[in-house]
C-alpha cells in the first residue's frame, strides 16, 4: 500500500436500449395519460429493453466508452464495480462486463443499493484508490427495471426506464480531490416502502423436507412515502456534504440528483437555494433508470460540455432500502482544469 492519493474522474459513458416508449403508448393499455405522467413526474418517454437487449451488453457499452474517454487500455483497469438491482445473472453481471472489455487484470463485482447504488459504488471505488489498493476503477450504474415492473400497475410501471452509465475514476496527485465529501445513509426500518422481494413458496422434496422455492415479486412502492422521504432527507445530506468540504451551495456549478421525479429535483434545489439553471435533468427522455440515472445524466452533460473540467457537482442518490447519500465531485483531471 502506498500513501494516500487524490482522485480524478476522467471519463464517462452511457448506453440505452433503442426502443422509445412514450406516455401516449402506455395509455394504449393503461388507464393513464400523458398529462398525468408529465405533470406528476416530468417524464415524457423512456427507453425499454427488448428481449434481445441485456444489462451486461448495455453496461459493457457504457463502460467501454468511459474507458476510452479516460484514455486507458482495458488491461490497465484494476476494478469494475457494477451497481445494479437487476443483473442478468443473480450471481453477478460485472464479470460479463470485465470479459466484454477484455479487462483481464480487473476484479469485477456487483454492488446492490437500488437507486443509491451508483453513488455508493462511486464512494466505494474512491476508498480503494485512496488506500492505494487500486489505481483505475470503472464504476457502472445500470438497471433494466422494465423487466421487474408489473406492466398493469400504472402507479409504478410509468415511472421506470432502462439504461446504463459509467464513470472512470483514477488515482491523481494528492492535491487533486475529485471526491470532496461523501455521506451514506440507510434506514432499514422503512424498507417496505419500496421492494422487489423474493417470495418463497414451499416445495415438498420428501415427507420430511420442504424447501423454499419461488420467485421475485414485481416492484411495489408507496410513492407518497418515498416522495416525502426524498424531499426531507436529500437536502440534509447535501448540506452535510457541503459542510464537510467547507463549501456552500453558491460554490456549486451543478446539482446532479437521482432522476426520480422533476418535482423532487425542484424541491431540493429550492431548499438549497440553487438556481434552476444549475439543476441537471433528463427525466423527460429516460424516466427513472434507477442506478443508471446519475451516470447517464453525467455523461450527457459531459458530452455536451456543460460539465467542464474543474466544475463542482453536488450529487445525491436515494431510493429503496431506504438508502440515500450525497457526494461532492470535481470533474476532470488536474492538467485539463
Ligand atoms: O427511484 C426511487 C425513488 N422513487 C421516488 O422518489 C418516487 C417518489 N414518489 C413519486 O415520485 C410520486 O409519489 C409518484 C409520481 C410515484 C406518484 O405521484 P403522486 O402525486 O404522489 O400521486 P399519488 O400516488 O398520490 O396518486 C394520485 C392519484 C391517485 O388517484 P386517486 O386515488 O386520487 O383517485 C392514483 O390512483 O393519481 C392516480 N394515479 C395515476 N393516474 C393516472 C397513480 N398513477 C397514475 C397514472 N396515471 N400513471
Amino acid at each position: 500500500m502506498s500513501a494516500a492519493v487524490g482522485i480524478a474522474l476522467t471519463g464517462s459513458g452511457a448506453a440505452t436500449p433503442a426502443r422509445v416508449v412514450t406516455n401516449g403508448e402506455l395509455s394504449l393499455w393503461l388507464d393513464t395519460s400523458d398529462a398525468w405522467i408529465c405533470s406528476r413526474t416530468g417524464i415524457a418517454a423512456r427507453r425499454i429493453a427488448m428481449a434481445e437487449d441485456s444489462l451486461e451488453s448495455l453496461s459493457s457499452q457504457a463502460a467501454r466508452q468511459a474507458l476510452e474517454r479516460a484514455g486507458w487500455r482495458p488491461d490497465q483497469v484494476d476494478l469494475i464495480l457494477l451497481a445494479t438491482s437487476s443483473p442478468d445473472d443473480l450471481f453477478g453481471s460485472a464479470p460479463a462486463v470485465q470479459a466484454a472489455l477484455g479487462a483481464d487484470n480487473a476484479v469485477a463485482f456487483d454492488l446492490t443499493a437500488a437507486c443509491s447504488g451508483f453513488l455508493f459504488a462511486l464512494i466505494t471505488a474512491a476508498q480503494y484508490i485512496r488506500s492505494g489498493t487500486y489505481r483505475r476503477v470503472l464504476v457502472v450504474g445500470a438497471d433494466l427495471l422494465s423487466r421487474w415492473v408489473d406492466w398493469q400497475d400504472r402507479r409504478t410501471c410509468v415511472l421506470f426506464g432502462d439504461g446504463a452509465g459509467a464513470v472512470a475514476m483514477e488515482a491523481a496527485p494528492e492535491s487533486w480531490e475529485g471526491l470532496l465529501a461523501m455521506v451514506m445513509r440507510t434506514d432499514g426500518h422503512r424498507r417496505s416502502c419500496l421492494t422487489m422481494a423474493h417470495q418463497a413458496t414451499s416445495q415438498v422434496l420428501h415427507d420430511q423436507l420442504q424447501v423454499g422455492s419461488g420467485g421475485f415479486q414485481p416492484i411495489a412502492m408507496d410513492g407518497q412515502e418515498v416522495y416525502k422521504f426524498a424531499v426531507q432527507q436529500v437536502p440534509l445530506v447535501l448540506t452535510q456534504a457541503l459542510k464537510q468540504a467547507g463549501l456552500t451551495a453558491e460554490h456549486l456549478d451543478w446539482l446532479l440528483l437521482h432522476q426520480a421525479n422533476e418535482r423532487i429535483l425542484a424541491s431540493v434545489a429550492q431548499r438549497l437555494d440553487i438556481p434552476a439553471a444549475k439543476v441537471l435533468s433528463n427525466l423527460k427522455n429516460y424516466g427513472n433508470t434507477s442506478a443508471a440515472t446519475i451516470p447517464l445524466m453525467l455523461h450527457e452533460a459531459v458530452a455536451a460540455q456543460w460539465i467542464r473540467p474543474g466544475h463542482l457537482i453536488a450529487s445525491s442518490g436515494f431510493g429503496a432500502g431506504l438508502s440515500w447519500g450525497a457526494a461532492l465531485l470535481r470533474w476532470g483531471r488536474p492538467e485539463a482544469a
